[in-house]
Formats: C-alpha cells, structure tokens, sequence
C-alpha cells in the first residue's frame, strides 16, 4: 500500500472517540486530527467578536479573518487560534453549550471541512468528528461509529472535568447538555451526525480504552493487510 490510510471516527459527545482515537493515532504513529476543536475554536472566536450563529454575514467574515492551527506538543494536541494557544478555553461549559448552534452553520462546515481535508491530504491521518466518515473523507479506509450510552458519557465527561461522579445534580446538568448537543447535531440540515454506511459501529459502554483500541487495531490489520502488533 503506498499512502497511508485514513481513519475516521465519528460518533456523539462523550463517546470516547477523542481518548481512543488519539490512542490509536499514537499506536500507529499516524497524525491526529481533533475536529470539534476546531468548532470549538470558531465559536469561541465569534463569542469574542460578538457574533451570533444566526448572523452568517458576520459569521462569513469572521471565518476569513482567523486562523486556526492544531498543532502535536509534548503536553498533547495543541489548538493555536490566531497565534494564542486556546486549549483550555474551548473546553468550558459556556463553549460546550453554544458550539452546536455554530457548527450548524453551512459556512462554518464549509470553511473546517477545507481545512480538515488539506490535512487529509497525505493520508496517515486519525481524524474524529461527526461528519468525518461521510462527508469530509468519505473514502477513508477505515471508518468507526463509536457510541455509549447516555448515562455513560456523561459520567466520563464529569470525569474529565475532574468533577465528583457521584453529584447528581452536576451529573444532571452534564446529561442535559450532552442531550441537547446530540440533538441539535443529529438534527441539523447540514453534515448532520449519522452512521457512515461503511462505519464499524462500536460501543465503549462497559469497554476499557485498551478493549477499544484493539478492536480498531484489528480493524486497520484486515483492511490494510498489515500487522499493527506494536
Ligand atoms: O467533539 P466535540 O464534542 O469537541 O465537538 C464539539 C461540537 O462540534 C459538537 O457538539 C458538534 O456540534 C461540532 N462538531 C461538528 N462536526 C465535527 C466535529 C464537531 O459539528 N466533525
């Protein structure tokens, strides 16, 4: 096989498709593509420009004066925009709940997905999303659908904020948003969430990360025609 493969990994919120994805791009050593972070990115930069989803004008305009580069770091992927390093920032609360409305846009869709196939462009690439598998790289190798069960994701995003399983009132809040985004994302006109035809469905409830990479590996192994026995 001459270019190496893409992998595409879609599924919902919480799903752990970002812990299992950057796992298995490091396993293979393949580049690693975070696609909500660049969502995230637009809409934390339309939040400080005072732009709403709705105003695509605006929205337009704004997508063509900034620049947003994911770059690998020791510390693990980094999101520059314009220059700055906003990693930390996309992930608030406040960023989670508005970013749906902005990713619905179709020229926000439009101006990601040229980004995101450029770094397609070489192959050797792990790339997770919503749309990966059936819009932005529809002929990628490899694609998986992973999922979890509601209760379950939002016990790991609670985890992941550092947060107490065990408060119900915040397990509550983190279940509402996660609801509300599998909502507007299934939902939308454009690029909605949805199981590629060719996807792999996979689901994580009750799975380790380990249990979930080596069901991937054996994947890329069939269809590549490789061994990824490290
Ligand atoms: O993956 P993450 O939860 O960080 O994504 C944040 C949001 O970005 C999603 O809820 C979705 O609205 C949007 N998104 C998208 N298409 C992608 C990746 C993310 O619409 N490929």
């Amino acid at each position: 096989m001459g270019r190496k493969p893409i992998i595409a990994l879609d599924g919902p919120a919480g799903s752990g498709k970002s812990t299992q994805a950057r796992a298995l791009a490091e396993r293979l050593g393949y580049r690693y593509l975070d696609t909500g972070a660049m969502y995230r990115s637009v809409a934390l930069a339309a939040r400080r420009a005072g732009v709403g989803p709705e105003d695509g004008a605006a929205l337009g305009a704004l997508l063509e004066r900034i620049s947003i580069v994911l770059e690998a770091s020791p510390e693990g992927p980094r999101v520059l925009l314009d220059g700055a390093d906003v990693s930390a920032e996309i992930r608030t609360p406040e960023i989670s709940r508005v970013v749906s409305g902005y990713a619905s846009r179709p020229e926000v869709r439009m101006a990601m997905v040229r980004l995101q196939r450029e770094q397609g462009r070489d192959g050797g690439l792990v790339a997770e999303g919503r749309d990966i598998g059936s819009v932005v790289f529809p002929d990628a190798e490899v694609k998986f659908y992973v999922e979890a069960s509601l209760e379950e994701r939002a016990r790991r995003r609670l985890r992941d904020f550092g947060a107490d399983e065990s408060d119900t009132e915040r397990l509550e809040e983190v279940l509402a948003d996660i609801a509300n985004r599998d909502s507007v994302d299934t939902g939308r006109e454009h690029s909605p969430l949805l199981v590629a035809e060719d996807a792999v469905r996979i689901d994580t409830t009750g799975l380790t990360v380990d249990e979930v990479l080596e069901i991937m590996l054996a994947r890329v192994a069939e269809v590549t025609g490789c061994s990824t026995e490290s």
